[in-house]
């Protein structure tokens, strides 16, 4: 299952095509719209989301909600398109008196994608380079989402930091949550707990206030998988490489970690591996998860946890210096209209690229042409890890 986008931020639509994905799933608008809609939202957005309410149109491969096997497409309009049909046109002379960006925003793809295409105007790039794009990774992963969900496969993301605003989970140890708290999408931070959620927010709103921007940590969590999706054999295979690519794929994303991380390298290998524990009638099991649920490049069966960094967001309102292109002379850096802090949404995007690597991992091990197959070949083949534990 793999996915391809195109589209400007401020052109008529994103569109995303999904090639590969088996025949006889069931899919709902409403739950990629869900998705959409978690990825718009959240504490410290900017003006754009206001505006846009997006929703997905599949145009292909989907009849009486049931995939038939061929490529889907799907379209996100931008409504924000209507105040840019000139500015943005495919064809003709660009307008008179057309305000070219010629400041190009420390952090962003600005200078270097100007500098790349040999463009006078970044706006060139920044249609492009701007996460706008990430809406239509989330329409096209709700596909993969179904896919996973229809195999008891399960995925979720909570924030963890936001600027100077830490959540201590209460167990360092990647215990992950056995449950899906409803608290996270309660709370515009996309944090369970309360009071680390006020005190995001009040980050937030100072940032705001002097004109600066925030990135943040996040947490993705993916229960229900099978052990042995992915593989040992190479780097193609480690699924480790695979879904730390994608997520490094994401803009903004600096970090990431799987289970215990970084903390990992200052303990002991005792304290650190997971000990094989025997369920009789049910398979090999764990005694802790502080690999995160990847060992060797496969799943453990244990739930996935990765923890990812943002940087903060390049467009700030008290701008930082850069160089006119047209004058060569130091300047203030745009100031377009931007979030001060996209964090959760991120997280809904972290949460769509593992869902894609997963699924596909999935397909490899189970087959991909149709759902009935499929699901007898994961039934088999948890009947027989079940009763290799006999
Ligand atoms: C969901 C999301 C929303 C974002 N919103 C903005 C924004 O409004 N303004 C902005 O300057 N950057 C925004 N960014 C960050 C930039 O896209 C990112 O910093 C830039 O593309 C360069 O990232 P890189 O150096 O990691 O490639 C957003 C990122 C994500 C994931």
């Amino acid at each position: 299952m793999h996915y391809m986008t195109a589209g400007e931020s401020h052109g008529p639509q994103l569109t995303a095509i999904v090639d590969g994905v088996p025949a006889g799933l069931r899919i709902s608008e409403a739950s990629i719209n869900a998705d959409l809609a978690r990825r718009q939202s959240g504490y410290g957005r900017g003006g754009r989301m206001d505006i846009e309410s997006d929703t997905a149109r599949i145009v292909s491969g989907v009849r009486f909600g049931r995939t038939l096997g061929s490529p889907i497409a799907l379209v996100v309009e931008n409504r924000d398109w209507q105040n840019w049909v000139e500015d943005m046109a495919a064809f003709g002379e660009a307008p008179v008196g057309l305000h070219r960006e010629t400041t190009p925003r420390p952090g962003h793809a600005d200078l270097v994608g100007a500098l790349k295409i040999d463009s006078d105007d970044c706006r060139d790039v920044l249609e492009r380079a701007s996460a706008r794009e990430t809406a239509a990774r989330v329409a096209a992963a709700g596909i993969a989402r179904e896919f996973l969900a229809d195999l008891g496969v399960e995925i979720f993301s909570y924030v963890t930091s936001i600027g100077q605003a830490q959540w201590i989970e209460r167990d360092p140890m990647m215990e992950a949550p056995d449950y899906k708290p409803l608290e996270i999408e309660i709370s515009d931070v996309r944090c369970p707990n309360e009071a680390a959620s006020d005190a995001m927010r009040s980050e937030i709103e100072k940032a705001i206030e002097a004109g600066e921007s925030l990135g943040g940590t996040f947490r993705v969590i993916v229960r229900g998988l099978v052990p042995g999706v992915g593989g040992y054999a190479s780097r193609n295979e480690r699924l480790t490489s695979r879904i730390g690519a994608a997520l490094f794929s994401i803009p903004a994303i600096k970090g990431v970690e799987f289970g215990l991380g970084f903390e990992a390298s200052h303990l002991p290998g005792s304290q650190v591996h997971d000990q094989i524990a025997l369920d009789r009638g049910n398979g090999f099991t764990r005694m802790s998860n502080n690999a995160g649920g990847l060992e060797g490049g496969m799943t453990t069966g244990m739930p996935l946890i990765v923890t990812c960094a943002m940087k903060p967001i390049p467009t700030l309102g008290a701008p930082l210096q850069t160089i006119d292109l047209d004058t060569l002379e130091p300047a203030a850096a745009s100031t377009e209209r931007s979030d001060v802090c996209a964090v959760p949404a991120c997280a809904v995007v972290a949460e769509s690229e593992i869902a894609f690597e997963l699924a596909n991992a999935y397909l490899e091990k189970f087959g991909h042409d149709n759902m009935t197959d499929i699901r007898a070949a994961v039934a088999a083949y948890k009947q027989r890890l079940r009763t290799a534990a006999k």
